[in-house]
């Protein structure tokens, strides 16, 4: 079964046009107005055209209503979408929500070609925005669908215009898109037919196509090299585990290392601290930290990322069964660190603390790890908001500004020292859980603290992205989360 979302015959074209937007002869234009009648990135045709529209009150006050005109006057393209960016906006998330409104009413209207000028906007923020609008909101996974002349169509044409040269941002935007759909892809597919074996291979696909080089320690190896606590999340299933370690040297060289970690469970059940069955349907998805590792070394070539960048991916099903971890437990990690596993559903940590040992042999300057590791974190900072915690704050920053630029949203929880001892062991140097109910997400980045000891460090809970509802940019369940924030951070560090 090959990887990819779209069915390769089926490719989308970008085209670039720099000639007056009124005069481009196309099928269909899509432009963006506050209720108030302000076209943002239109043409003195398109004001004139939408005034009395706004003045009757046709157009609306909220965003999302849209006007649909066929041979509109003062303008060459055939169709014209207006669409309502609602009183006021600066916010570029309401841009990339209205352009992937506008895709989602353009598909109930069969119109698969689209006409989208950059000029208007404020800044590239905003620019990137309408453009992700379309490309992240026709994304659709259809791999497992057996009737594909049943599918929606897809975008087939994305036409831009600008007076300035964009296109080699709008591919950039599109490559990074690109490597989000990928992320998808693997949040979305089901255990059974991703399994850390077959993840490692498409790591291994997708680097000799992107760029990176692949190497997989499998169970055997980890077992050998010390890694007993990732290893003792795997023994429970018959799916061997695998620890997937991609490696992007730059070009043009700028001496940093950058290790990326992420977390993939191809499937959590608990272990034998199994979950209850209605909580467990989800757990495909634990693997979206790894997903926006893998997803994020497709795009450093084609954004020629300067810094040297390890993605490490630890990868193993928790299963329970005669041969699983039991409740009680010790393990000795990498680091030497002795562990008692009090509840196998922790397991996401364990299989990092040792990934984060082993990224150290590398000499990073920075070390990011992703995870969907504490349901806590939900509890929390609800669905649509990342924990971020860390021992290096300008590390912390970028990963915040780097968010909140692209809209994913990440905030800052401390990692606070005096609940160490809430990880204390009787039998072993520390416990795989607290011993207190709350905070747990904030005791889980202590936990990982113990094991970024030698390196400047920063921990993602992504844990929210396995529950995203789906709406115009992104499907249910797994968004891709990460991708495209870990690209413009990368940019950030020096
Ligand atoms: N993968 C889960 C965390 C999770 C839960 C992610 C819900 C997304 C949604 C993780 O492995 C886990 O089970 N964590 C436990 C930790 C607890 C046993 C200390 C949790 O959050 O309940
Ligand atoms: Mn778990
Ligand atoms: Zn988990």
């Amino acid at each position: 079964m090959h990887f990819t979302h779209r069915i390769p015959e089926d490719n989308m074209i970008i085209d670039f046009h720099s000639n007056k937007l009124e005069q481009i002869d196309h099928p269909c234009m899509v432009v963006l107005a506050l209720s108030d009648g302000t076209v943002i990135n239109g043409a003195p045709a398109i004001t004139e055209l939408l005034r009395p529209h706004v003045e009757n009150g046709e157009f609306g006050e909220h965003s999302g209503h849209h006007l649909y005109f066929f041979n509109p006057e003062g303008i060459k393209a055939e169709r014209l979408m207006i669409i309502n960016l609602g009183k006021k906006t600066t916010k570029s998330n309401d841009i990339r929500k209205a352009t992937a409104k506008a895709w989602s009413k353009l598909l109930q209207k069969n119109r698969l070609e689209v006409l989208l000028s950059l000029d208007g906007f404020g800044g590239e923020q905003q620019q990137r925005a309408a453009v992700e609008g379309f490309l992240l909101g026709e994304y659709r996974f259809t791999l497992l669908k057996s009737e594909k002349d049943k599918l929606d169509p897809r975008l087939q044409r994305l036409s831009i215009h600008a007076s300035s040269d964009m296109e080699g941002r709008v591919n950039q935007w599109k490559n990074i898109v690109e490597g989000v759909c990928k992320a998808r892809d693997l949040c979305q597919m089901p255990a059974n037919i991703l399994t850390p074996t077959r993840f490692s291979e498409l790591a291994a696909e997708w680097g000799t196509h992107h760029g990176f080089d692949t190497r997989v320690l499998d169970e055997d190896a980890i077992n050998k090299e010390g890694m007993n606590a990732m290893y003792s999340v795997g023994q429970g299933s018959a799916q061997p585990s695998q620890l997937i370690i991609m490696d992007y040297q730059p070009e043009r060289p700028s001496g940093k290392t950058i290790a990326l970690v992420g977390k993939a469970v191809t499937f959590d059940s608990g272990g034998l601290s199994l979950k209850p069955a209605g909580s467990m349907a989800e757990m495909k998805g634990d693997m979206g930290g790894g997903a926006a590792v893998v997803g994020t070394m497709t795009v450093l070539r084609a954004v020629a990322c300067p810094h040297r960048v390890v993605g490490i991916v630890p990868a193993v099903e928790n299963m329970p069964s005669s041969s699983a971890t039991r409740p009680s437990d010790v393990v000795t990690t990498l680091s030497g660190l002795t562990v008692e596993i009090n509840n196998t559903d922790a397991e996401g940590r364990l299989i990092l603390a040792d990934a984060l040992s082993y990224a150290g042999r590398f000499k990073p300057d920075f070390v990011v790890d992703y995870a969907t590791l504490t349901g806590a974190c939900l509890v929390a900072l609800g669905p649509e908001v990342f924990g971020v915690m860390g021992n290096h704050q300008p590390l912390v920053d970028a990963i915040i500004e780097a968010g909140n630029e692209l809209h994913e949203v990440f905030w800052q929880l401390p990692l606070v020292e005096d609940y160490n001892t809430l990880l204390d062991s009787d039998v072993a140097d520390i416990s795989n859980i607290s011993s207190s109910q709350w905070g747990g997400t904030i005791t889980a980045g202590l936990f990982l603290q113990k094991f970024a000891t030698d390196y400047q460090w920063a921990h993602c809970d992504i844990a929210a992205s396995i529950f995203d509802k789906s709406n115009d940019w992104q499907p249910s369940g797994g968004i891709g989360a990460g991708v495209r924030m870990t690209v413009a951070m990368l940019d950030k560090l020096q």
